[in-house]
């Protein structure tokens, strides 16, 4: 009853010519995917990439976008900026923001409804450190995440949840199948809790963190995982190996 996702998170990488080739290459082997697919790019990439992408199933996402609709916020996007080119997605709150970028849970939440109001799906992503793994506080960090960063949502289930251990990313150690399909089956609980069992049923639960096409498979087949936010492989054509995970 979840249609599974598979997003990729280009990061801070490629170029408009680089990305419009790969965006090229990737349309006739990711067009008879099961599943939603999406390249969340660069910002100053979007017109480009929403170009590139057109007439295919891929749907061009931001990395990131404000709370504000306008104003006196240097370097940052609103949403009005990235509906005009057709966004459909946008990552909040990922490890790497609040890690070098000082971005808090709070600021997440802002981010989240504000997405929400101006028509954009935001994948809110959530994650514990190696640290807080391995001193077994993963599930209070979690907590506080979700509760601090969906606070007031009113509907869930137009949230997309990237459950990216930070240990995992961009270091090709992957969380097991076991440990992710645990944690997200955690999150899915705890979001239960927040909102509704009923509603906690229908959100699409990422996992992210050095996924790639030998691994998504198995992580695929977890009953609670729904998708993947995909970094380093969809820089590259595995990318439509990850999204063709079950042919
Ligand atoms: P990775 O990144 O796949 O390169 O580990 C995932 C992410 O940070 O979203």
């Amino acid at each position: 009853m979840r249609t599974p996702f598979i997003a990729g998170n280009w990061k801070m990488n490629m170029t408009a010519e680089s990305g419009k080739k790969l965006i090229e290459e990737l349309k006739p082997l990711v067009k008879d995917a099961n599943c939603k697919v999406a390249l969340c790019v660069p910002a100053i990439l979007i017109p480009a990439m929403t170009e590139a992408a057109k007439g295919s199933n891929i749907e061009i996402g931001a990395e990131n976008v404000h709370w504000a609709e306008k104003g006196a916020y240097t370097g940052e996007i609103s949403c009005t900026m990235l509906k005009e080119y057709g966004v459909k997605y946008a990552i909040i709150g990922h490890s790497e923001r609040r890690q070098y970028f000082g971005e808090t849970d709070e600021g997440v939440n802002k981010r989240t409804l504000a997405a929400l109001a101006g028509g954009i799906t935001p994948i809110v992503c959530v994650g514990e450190t190696l640290e807080e793994r391995e001193s077994g506080v993963t599930e209070k960090v979690l907590d506080r995440q979700l509760e601090v960063g969906l606070k007031g949502i009113k509907d869930i289930t137009n949230v997309v949840i990237a459950y990216e251990p930070v240990w995992a990313i961009g270091t090709g150690k992957t969380a097991t199948d076991e440990q992710a399909q645990e944690t997200i089956a955690y999150i899915r609980k705890k979001i239960g809790e927040i909102f509704c069992p009923k509603c906690a049923e229908k959100v699409i639960i990422q996992y992210g963190g050095s996924m790639n096409a030998a691994n998504c498979k198995g992580l695929m087949a977890q009953p609670d995982i729904d998708g993947g936010l995909i970094g380093g492989a969809s820089l590259k054509l595995d990318f439509a190996t990850i999204v063709n995970y079950d042919k």
